[in-house]
């Protein structure tokens, strides 16, 4: 039978996973460099988990200097089946006031020279973006969100921006009439090299803040973000509770994306 191994990286807020067992701290190198911080693995309810703070011990990495690369590259040798995404994001959406999470399930892409790739010269593959997120671990998000009473709205677009600043206003607006619901500085390019890595990929966005769009709202700003963060962060790892308690003892049959390589590689064996 084959087993779920979570890779869980966490964003601003989330730099340690409570409450797991057997506990081994691990610092890799990989072809791509180090990653963000060392991998920390344990088991929650019997299913393995490799967890990776996003920004480093401290938070020390900004979006643009953060390894994604290494990253994935790490979670990907230390076996990870699944990559499990949390990050703080700002609200484009009325209804999605601070505290709700949005499970995303598509990306647009603002990020500016950003490495997005592990193939480039040499080796050209073009895996499918269409569907960026995995369905089915994104429905099991869902039901362990609503099981730990967190308000979750499944689906939602999420635009990702080079940052460090927060967005202009106009920049805002723009992207509430692109439809975006939410936006952040760091799913992207992660959620591209996961899908390169063949690691099905899901991503919870947890709202800290309106951005700067609302009318009669203070304009976001670290203070703010940091106030609702503390909360989301309980209501986080509440749900890793349940999604870890779900998957123990529960077969992973095969996905997709666990093979997606085999179709996307375009320069033939002899030229690589
Ligand atoms: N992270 C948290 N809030 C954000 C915002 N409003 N814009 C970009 N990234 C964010």
């Amino acid at each position: 039978m084959t087993h779920w191994k979570l890779g869980i990286i966490g964003g601003s807020g989330l730099y340690a996973l409570e409450g797991l067992e057997s506990v081994r701290s691990e610092t890799v190198e990989t072809p791509w460099g180090a990653p963000s911080a060392p991998l920390t693995h344990g088991t929650l309810n019997g299913v393995e988990l490799v967890f990776l703070p996003r920004h480093g011990a401290g938070h020390r990495l900004s979006p643009s200097d953060i390894p994604f690369r290494a990253n994935i590259a790490a979670l990907k040798m230390a076996g990870c089946t699944d990559i499990v995404s949390i990050s703080a994001c700002g609200s484009l959406r009325e209804h999605l006031a601070p505290g709700h999470f949005v499970i995303v399930d598509q990306y647009v892409d603002r990020t500016d020279g950003r490495a997005r790739s592990f193939f480039g010269a040499g080796c050209v593959a073009h895996v499918p973006m269409a569907q960026p997120v995995c369905a089915r671990l994104a429905g099991l998000i869902g039901d362990a969100g609503e099981a730990a009473g967190v308000p979750v709205q499944r689906g939602g677009t999420y635009i990702t921006i080079e940052g460090p600043q927060f967005s202009t206003r106009a920049e805002s607006e723009l992207y509430r009439h692109w439809g975006m619901d939410v936006i952040g500085m760091t799913n992207m390019p992660e959620a591209r090299l996961a899908r390169e890595a063949e690691l099905p990929y899901a991503s919870i966005a947890m709202v800290t803040d309106y951005d700067c769009w609302r009318d009669g709202e203070e304009s976001v700003d670290v203070a703010a973000v940091l106030r609702v963060m503390r909360d989301n962060t309980v209501k986080a790892r509440a749900l890793l509770t349940r999604l870890t308690a779900m998957l123990a003892g529960r077969e992973r049959a095969p996905d997709p994306v666990d093979t997606v390589l085999d179709t996307a590689i375009i320069t033939p064996p002899e030229a690589r």
